[in-house]
């Protein structure tokens, strides 16, 4: 892996596609780089999440592949391949897709994916992959 290449340096790199097709589970992040207190991400959508929000984060989801949207309290959001949406701490949201979707998300590492919710979506620990 080119992890161990740079673990001395400190450099990360690597591909997003070789990275999706290290899993194939829906809503269940995988961590791929950190900085400054930030946890990159991936992940595979497909179907409808929970409503939640984030006490303290704010969270940012990039399309890399197919079709999402976000539903809010009083508007919904349609993002497609290369749109991207930062939802601000405090604010309601539930993310549904109809087919499979691949996203990049960045957020605090402290971010848990259901925010204040515990329930059967909830992964308090994440796979660095
Ligand atoms: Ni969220």
């Amino acid at each position: 892996m080119q992890r161990s290449k740079h673990e001395e340096t400190g450099i990360q790199k690597g591909n997003l596609e070789e990275k999706l097709s290290l899993f194939s589970d829906h809503w269940n992040p995988r961590i791929i780089g950190e900085l400054n207190g930030q946890h990159v991400k991936l992940a595979k959508l497909k179907g409808t999440f929970i409503w939640h929000q984030h006490e303290k984060e704010n969270e940012m989801f990039l399309v890399i592949r197919g079709e999402l949207r976000i539903e809010f309290s009083e508007t919904t959001e349609y993002l497609r391949e290369g749109d991207y949406i930062i939802i601000p701490a405090k604010t309601q949201h539930r993310p549904v897709t109809e087919e499979e979707a691949e996203v990049m998300l960045f957020e605090p590492a402290s971010t848990v994916n259901t925010g204040e919710k515990e329930d059967d979506f909830t992964k308090n620990r994440l796979d660095r992959i």
